[in-house]
């Protein structure tokens, strides 16, 4: 687990993190709407149910404050007999603590978590303004994006 300043720490998502702010750290990332508690806890809870699948990590002030969020999803394949690859999905830091290093720290964790989960290699798509954010957390660019939005 990497070292952080005094008081905060990382740790996988929990039920209580709803009211602990973790929807308002998603809010740097993207809209996240109107989420009652039941269905944040339905969700973590399937989550919970598929721990080789799932893994939501979020990192916690001294005020017990959710501060950064982040997920890896491993995704079991055919290809490359059996192998594993793990998707890196819906970083966010908020923004009075963005620059602290406490992304870099997530992402380094969920690489970690990848390897040890036997991952051949960890993707993710992002926008063009944070490449150099994952280039200094050791990914390269690889490849273009492509959507079919509904
Ligand atoms: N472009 C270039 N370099 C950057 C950027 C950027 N956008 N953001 C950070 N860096 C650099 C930092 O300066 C630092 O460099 P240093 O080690 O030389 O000092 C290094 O990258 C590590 O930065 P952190 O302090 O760990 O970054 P932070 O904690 O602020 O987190 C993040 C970065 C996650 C992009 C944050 O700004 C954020 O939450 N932004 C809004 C939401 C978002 O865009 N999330 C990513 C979506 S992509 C996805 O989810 C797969």
């Amino acid at each position: 687990i990497p070292q952080f300043s005094e008081g905060y720490r990382l740790r996988p998502i929990e039920l209580a993190d709803y009211k602990r702010g973790a929807l308002d750290v998603l809010k740097n990332l993207t809209t996240v709407g109107d989420i009652s508690r039941e269905e944040f806890s339905e969700l973590v809870k399937m989550w919970q149910r598929n721990p080789e699948i799932y893994h939501t990590y979020v990192i916690m002030n001294p005020l017990d404050k959710v501060v950064a969020i982040g997920s890896i999803i491993i995704e079991a394949k055919l290809i490359h007999h059996c192998g594993k690859v793990g998707h890196i999905e819906d970083i966010a830091v908020n923004s009075s603590e963005q620059g602290k290093r406490l992304g870099l720290s997530l992402i380094r964790y969920l690489l970690a978590l990848g390897r040890k989960n036997g991952c051949y290699k960890v993707i993710l798509d992002c926008d063009p303004a944070n490449e150099g954010f994952y280039l200094k957390c050791g990914l390269s660019r690889a490849g273009y994006e492509m959507e079919y939005r509904f």
